[in-house]
């Protein structure tokens, strides 16, 4: 090489270098570095206005990114059991898009009755892969609202009454769900448990049953599943709306459970631009908001943190520091999402999340009463077969608030039992109806219920057997955002329909669609009963494949039935304790919530929490511990045989409970401190092996703020459910 070409090419080399210098990622850009480091980069980068951009809503379902700096913004989709349609950007209207229908997995209260955490996990990640193919941040669910109450319209949306039962299944449909670059948005926390008056009911209750009862599903969400966002709830605690309360968010959430994640509104639940800054909120979303013609009234920029938050800012009655920390968590929340490297792609209404949305319902299914094995009924058994009520038909992934579904495709029960007995075999009668599915009101139906109900008794009385298909649905004042339900009884005349049914059939299974409890003034007189959930798109198939006996059903009930509406705890004080008196209400029944209650109460539930049946049967073998006595930090491992000793292959929810007879406190009869599912081949026995840690047996001390194993006895007890105990053994804590 000559001297010239060789200068040349360090001429070359070096102003590539330079140029190489000049257009080098800025940090933040640069996925190889680490997200805190970026974080600072795209911080230090923004001007004040930018940042408080990023804590308020842009459109229904979005947020300001930094489009300055390339950063996005953030989308938000609802619900907790499948990715909603789109909606427009300033109105609750459907935008219209032909791309959006998605697969409906079950509602969470039949995920938690599946009692199957790998199921959970499975669920997660199925629906934050349909979450991330249309291209969402962060998904609005799961919910983990504890049932209280059966009246809670929404009590469908969460994972039932038992803390620990929420607890473990919280955790991997958040890690599933994450996995694929979705924020999970953890909801509604926090003591939303129910829908009267949510907007603004003020809560009371004691510290013991806040933490005992209604955090720990979100504190498992936040320190095991490590949740990226969590939703405010709509309703005040202590005189504080929740959405900006400075106990639950600042000290509970962001101090004790050191969440690093973003806290979002309810959608309006903001009231004040003071404590939205002050009180741990970082990005105000939007109800109210009518569109570009309203802006001026009420539009985003004048949100309570966006111009007002600014100019809070800009005189100096809210420090900066409060901006650049919600600025913080929402950049982190880009940076684990929208800019994360090797983000997957997601999927889409694909046979494997149909297969995961049938396999969680199959699983969630409760068979609650079955004389004289009237189930599992094969095709060919019987002739004429009659199906009756508005549930065979009826779309249940539509409706019920924000959890509304627009779906590829929903199998009906109909649809799947007449695929799977043959058209040939199956009738069909309506027998009442509720009208259509309106969001916050209620509106009956047009059709002729003394015509239906008439016909559907004909078809009953010239049938072999019966299966009635109600329940509730997703209207106004049933299973439905916005309102709760006006009476415990099944609506819309189902009783006097069952009872006319019995008159000239006793050949009848009834099978309940819904999310909660009903009064079942009949279940003495029909030989099986059936809950089922809403299922989800397959669910008309997973009914079948149960009823059939494709399926041994397997799930148990994550809340307790009560025979009567006052047996429930809240139920049975005067109105301050539900639904309160508008302004405030007393959750007077403390940490007696559920089962707690009935079994601390010497109260028989019509179904226990936990209860669920089998075509096959268990004996369980006496349970024992590996050591009779144990320290503070130890483990007791808990063991006992469990066989299946009928003739088909089943699962069954084993369930372990502890009680400490003799305390200082009020403590519950027993609580469940583990379960598992075991999958046994007819004739096959199994030893189950379960860990309860001594720090679990604790209760939350009022006097000291934290939580305390007394020393002494306890005694745990393996179970079928929480009425069904096995045997038990105590053990001595040190
Ligand atoms: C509901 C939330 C939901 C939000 C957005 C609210 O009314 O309470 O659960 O995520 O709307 O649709």
């Amino acid at each position: 090489m000559t001297k010239l070409k060789a200068a040349l090419l360090c001429l070359i080399v070096s102003a590539g270098l330079q140029a190489y210098g000049q257009t080098k990622k800025p940090i933040y850009l640069d996925n190889s570095q680490p997200t805190e480091m970026r974080v600072e980069d795209a911080l230090s980068r923004m001007t004040l206005e930018e940042k408080v951009a990023l804590c308020h809503a842009q459109s229904k379902f979005s947020s300001h990114g930094v489009p300055r700096l390339g950063i996005p913004e953030i989308w938000m989709s609802d619900g907790p059991h499948g990715v909603r349609e789109e909606i427009l950007w300033d109105s609750w209207g459907n935008a219209g898009f032909t791309n959006d229908s998605c697969t409906a997995f079950p509602a969470l209260t039949c995920l938690a009755a599946t009692f199957n955490p790998s199921l959970s996990n499975a669920y997660g990640v199925a629906i934050g892969e349909e979450a991330r193919y249309r291209r969402k941040d962060i998904l609005l669910g799961p919910g983990v609202n504890i049932y209280r109450t059966p009246m809670n319209g929404r009590n469908f949306e969460y994972m039932g009454e038992d803390p620990y039962l929420a607890s473990i299944m919280v955790v991997p449909y958040i890690k599933g769900v994450q996995q694929n670059g979705v924020a999970a948005c953890v909801k509604h926390f926090a003591l939303n448990n129910q829908e009267e008056y949510r907007g603004h009911i003020n809560v009371n209750l004691s510290d013991r049953a806040l933490f005992e009862i209604y955090l720990p599903a979100f504190k498992a969400a936040v320190e095991e599943g490590k949740a990226w966002s969590i939703m405010g709830s709509y309703n005040q605690f202590r005189g504080e709306h929740c959405c900006h309360n400075d106990l639950l968010l600042n000290r509970i959430l962001k101090k004790d459970w050191q969440f690093d994640g973003v806290v979002v509104t309810d959608w309006g639940g903001a009231h004040d631009t003071k404590q939205a800054a002050l009180n741990g909120l970082d990005i105000e979303m939007g109800s109210f908001t009518n569109g570009l013609s309203s802006k001026a009234t009420f539009g985003y920029e004048d949100f309570y943190l966006a111009q007002p938050f600014l100019k809070m800012l800009k005189s100096g009655k809210v420090p900066m520091s409060v901006v650049d920390d919600k600025a913080r968590r929402v950049l982190r929340l880009i940076f684990r999402t929208a800019m994360t490297p090797n983000r997957p792609y997601g999927r889409f209404v694909c046979e494997d999340h149909s297969t995961i949305a049938r396999k969680v319902a199959e699983e969630g299914i409760v068979l609650l009463k079955n004389d004289k094995q009237f189930f599992p009924i094969p095709a060919g058994k019987y002739q004429k077969i009659a199906v009756i009520g508005e549930n065979a038909t009826r779309s249940v992934t539509e409706g019920g608030g924000s959890s509304t579904l627009k779906v590829k495709y929903e199998v009906s029960p109909l649809a799947g039992l007449i695929a799977r007995y043959g058209k040939d075999h199956v009738v069909y009668a309506q027998g009442y109806a509720s009208g259509p599915s309106l969001y916050d009101r209620e509106e009956p139906s047009r059709l002729d219920t003394k015509a239906l109900f008439e016909a559907a008794v004909v078809a009953a009385k010239n049938a072999d057997v019966v299966y009635f298909v109600g329940g509730l649905n997703k209207n106004h004042f049933q299973d439905a955002e916005g309102g709760d339900r006006k009476t415990y009884n099944l609506p819309f005349e189902q009783d006097k329909l069952i009872e006319a049914i019995l008159k000239v059939n006793k050949n009848v299974a009834v099978i309940l669609i819904s999310g909660n409890a009903v009064a079942m003034p009949w279940v003495k007189d029909v030989p099986a009963l059936v809950q089922s959930w809403y299922l989800g798109s397959e669910g008309g198939n997973a009914i079948a494949n149960v009823l059939t006996g494709a399926v041994n059903p397997s799930g148990k009930l994550p809340f307790s039935f009560a025979k009567k509406l006052e047996d429930n705890g809240a139920n049975s004080f005067s109105k301050i304790a539900y639904p309160g008196d508008s302004i405030n209400e007393v959750y007077k029944e403390d940490i007696l919530v559920g089962y707690r209650w009935f079994d601390t109460k010497k109260i028989a539930p019509q179904f226990a929490f936990g209860y669920g049946l089998s075509y096959t049967t268990f004996e369980y073998g006496k349970i024992t511990t590996d050591k009779k006595s144990y320290g503070q930090d130890e483990t007791i491992k808990v063991s006992f045989t469990l066989k299946n000793t009928g003739k088909v292959d089943g699962a069954e929810a084993v369930q372990v409970y502890a009680s400490q007879p003799k305390a200082s406190v009020m403590r519950p009869a027993k609580e469940l401190k583990a379960f598992t599912k075991v999958f046994l081949k007819s004739g096959e026995t199994q030893t189950v092996a379960l860990e309860v840690k001594v720090k679990d047996l604790a209760f939350y001390n009022e006097k000291t703020n934290n939580w305390t194993v007394e020393p002494g006895e306890f005694v745990l007890r393996n179970a079928a459910s929480a009425a069904d105990v096995k045997s038990s053994v105590a053990i001595h804590v040190k």
